[in-house]
């Protein structure tokens, strides 16, 4: 009897995500594309559909979602009418293997299939199923949707720019799974961002697997640095962000937007993923150890608010000791305020997958990884506590994670901030004192709001 919903015609849809920002899109698309038919639940015992969009960046992601697809077998057990849709980069890599291995899901669809979900529905209940498809297109287009976002009305979102990658990393199975790097019409770029701020969105990131390359294929298209300079007179759009960048690409002309646009917020990711040149060409990243540092250093002088974070990659095949230390010694010169490292993990497709002969064992990996942490947890607190006693705008966002009695936002340098406020600040311009620094967020105290 507890859910009987106003809308009976409603069925009910619930979304998981893995990874990294473009798969969050990618299900906010979802939701947009089914939302005639499917609202969204937290609760996998009452959906009628369930869709898991999965990631495929390291292993242990794969893994995750091999447990939570298991997990869900038992509720098509005690209802049949269910359907279970895998989407995402499990789905594109892994095809007919899932199908195999999974007879219970209904649906494997890859990134550029979300748009035919509805049709592909409707076949499922008539009968036809599993389905596949996975297959990609040169020259697929992310269509238009200025369709209401799904609820509950986000303060800030993502609208992408580009789809996959060109770049080839060695270790990286991004282009195997997304494809040819493609932009998007500036257009259509500039009429999604429209339509999300009719909806009360603040701050949005563009997103790119290489936004720095949008439009090299486009012939008439504004460069990537035109394109945030039209994007940044969008009215209403309080807030701007972008990622992810390729270090190779880094403009001057972009680097001057840090300072020229004041919606341009003061935070760049800058993957660097190895401090050593000897790796960094084995990577195929096309840069040197010191070219990043030059660019880091010219950026540092255009902006010199700049908040820096970064990926990186320990035990790649072939990393010794040496290449090692040059990672640290880089952490320490460019002092990131946060750091994503991981451990290599040898990905289907990939030409460094093929080096297992150079491999570094797992227990040396762990050991770096710890190593790269224990600096950056010294880097990054320092860099935080500089922050203490400062009072910093914060676009707040919604309860605070720990604690659902507080609220959380995040400064123009993409710092998390939790404060005790009022709820109905949420969606607004505070300004915040910060008291305390933790490893990774800051505590503050709501000091007047702005807007
Ligand atoms: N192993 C470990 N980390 C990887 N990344 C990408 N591919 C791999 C891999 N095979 C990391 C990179 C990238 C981030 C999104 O994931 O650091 O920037
Ligand atoms: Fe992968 Fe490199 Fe492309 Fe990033 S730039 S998605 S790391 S191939």
């Amino acid at each position: 009897m507890h859910h009987i919903s106003q809308d009976t015609d409603h069925k009910r849809l619930y979304l998981r995500t893995f990874g990294c920002q473009m798969n969050e899109y990618d299900s906010q698309r979802m939701a947009q594309v089914l939302q005639s038919e499917y609202s969204l639940t937290l609760c996998p015992e009452e959906a009628d559909l369930i869709l898991i969009n999965t990631c495929s960046i390291r292993e242990k992601a794969e893994n995750k979602v091999y447990s939570l697809v298991g997990r869900i077998k038992k509720f098509k057990e005690q209802r049949p009418d269910l359907v279970i849709g895998i989407g995402g980069c499990v789905a594109q890599q892994e095809g007919k293997r899932l199908l195999r291995r999974m007879p219970y899901v209904d649906l494997v669809f890859g990134p550029q299939a979300i748009y035919r979900l509805p049709s592909m529905l409707r076949e499922i209940k008539m009968g036809k199923r599993p389905i596949l498809s996975i297959e990609t297109r040169d020259d697929f287009h992310i269509p238009l949707i200025t369709s209401p976002l799904p609820e509950p009305n986000p303060v800030r979102t993502f609208v992408t720019i580009m789809q996959g990658c060109d770049n080839y990393c060695t270790y990286c199975i991004v282009p195997y799974v997304r494809g040819r790097e493609v932009s998007r019409p500036p257009g259509d770029i500039l009429a999604e961002i429209r339509a999300v701020i009719r909806q009360g969105v603040k701050e949005v990131t563009l997103l790119g697997q290489n936004v720095n390359s949008y439009g090299k294929k486009l012939g008439a298209c504004p460069s990537f640095s035109g394109l945030l300079r039209m994007v940044a007179q969008v009215p209403g759009l309080r807030r701007l962000r972008f990622t992810t960048s390729h270090p190779r690409d880094l403009s001057r002309d972009v680097m001057e937007c840090f300072r020229d646009l004041d919606n341009l917020c003061e935070h760049l990711h800058l993957p660097v993923q190895s401090g050593s040149t000897r790796i960094l060409r084995r990577m195929n990243r096309h840069y040197t150890r010191d070219q990043y540092l030059k660019k880091i250093e010219e950026l540092k002088s255009i902006c010199p608010d700049i908040c820096l974070t970064t990926d990186l990659i320990v035990g790649f095949p072939g990393e010794t000791d040496a290449d090692f230390e040059e990672t640290l010694s880089l952490l320490r010169s460019v002092e990131f305020d946060q750091i994503f490292a991981f451990k290599y993990s040898p990905r289907p497709f990939t030409v460094a997958a093929t080096w297992s002969d150079e491999y570094v064992p797992e227990g040396l990996k762990a050991e770096r990884l710890t190593r790269v942490l224990e600096l950056q947890r010294e880097i990054g607190l320092r860099r935080y506590k500089a922050m203490e006693n400062q009072v910093k705008e914060v676009l707040v966002e919604g309860p605070s994670k720990k604690n659902a009695e507080e609220l959380m936002g995040r400064t123009r340098g993409n710092h998390i901030v939790n404060f005790l406020a009022p709820r109905d600040l949420i969606g607004k311009f505070v300004d915040v004192k910060i008291s305390k620094a933790c490893y990774h967020s800051l505590r503050g105290e709501l000091s007047s709001p702005v807007s």
